[in-house]
């Protein structure tokens, strides 16, 4: 009698298809991707018509991507999986600033601004904020030219590439620090905005009664000669949403008191080559 093949038997095979892959970490990577993926189907015992769901949902969402909409990182930050990535490649140190994630809306080329310029356009109706803090290393010392690139939506929940009333580039500034490292500039508070759910993500979410709203938050991204690059938020403390953020990133430590006119907070950056990944 002949016996029949087991799904062990099935995934070895699958796998030995990669020998003669050259690149190792190739070969890692779709080792990895493709035990997870059948012990998956396996576990939940994938019906024909759920698989052909999936393929539907997945063809959706790449027909919904062009030059400005990637839905498919969107989907990637609704699953969880954007901000494992950020919390496996950054991994700061104790003493460090936490990473979130980048978002689908950071721009680079923002303007360079001189500190205590505002990136809110001067019509702008949000509540004034200012901005304050230290861009330091974990001994304290102050780092003379870190390179800040900050952004948020208007007070309308929207970032500038999604509202045409908005001038490009609008809510969005860079600043560089000097010696004594110290950054402050001027903004309206952040507010709570929904990530976008007119395509298959919006479907994901709605079917699976899932919050779309993202907690009131201004973004970062700080470079410095040397030091490891930092990618995160200040959420505001006030905001319904920071324990349902759709997106999952939100850190305590990265909460910060807006009810006033000014928010402060150092950035505090880890030097390169500290821990595993730069
Ligand atoms: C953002 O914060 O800009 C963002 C992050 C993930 C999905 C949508 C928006
Ligand atoms: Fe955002």
């Amino acid at each position: 009698m002949v016996t029949k093949m087991t799904s062990k038997e099935h995934l070895d095979e699958v796998l030995a298809s990669y020998r003669e892959c050259p690149n190792p970490r190739l070969v890692q990577i779709m080792t990895s991707l493709t035990a997870h993926l059948l012990a998956f189907v396996e576990e939940t015992g994938l019906t024909r018509d759920e698989w052909m769901s999936g393929i539907e949902f997945l063809t959706a969402t790449g027909k919904k991507c062009d030059d400005e909409r990637q839905e498919f990182i969107l989907l990637s930050d609704v699953l969880g999986v954007s901000m494992l990535v950020e919390m496996v490649n950054q991994k700061p140190t104790d003493s460090a600033t936490e990473p979130t994630v980048l978002g689908p809306f950071y721009r680079p080329g923002g303007p360079e601004l001189s500190m205590g310029d505002s990136i809110a356009p001067d019509d702008s109706d949000g509540q004034p904020l200012i901005f304050s803090g230290m861009v330091r290393n974990a001994s304290g010392e102050p780092l003379r030219d870190a390179h800040l690139e900050v952004w948020q939506t208007s007070p309308e929940g929207f970032y500038d590439v999604q509202d045409p009333a908005l001038d490009p580039m609008s809510y969005r500034g860079n600043f560089t620090t000097g010696v004594d490292g110290r950054f402050f500039f001027e903004t309206v508070r952040p507010v709570d905005y929904q990530i976008p759910t007119d395509g298959p993500v919006g479907v994901l979410l709605r079917t699976s009664a899932r919050e779309s709203w993202r907690p009131a938050h201004t973004h970062f991204l700080v470079t410095c000669a040397g030091y490891k690059t930092l990618i995160t938020h200040l959420f505001d403390a006030s905001s319904p949403h920071l324990h349902s953020d759709a997106v999952f990133g939100v850190r305590e430590s990265l909460v910060v008191d807006m009810n006033h006119d000014e928010a402060s907070f150092d950035l505090v950056l880890d030097v390169a080559g500290e821990s595993p990944v730069n």
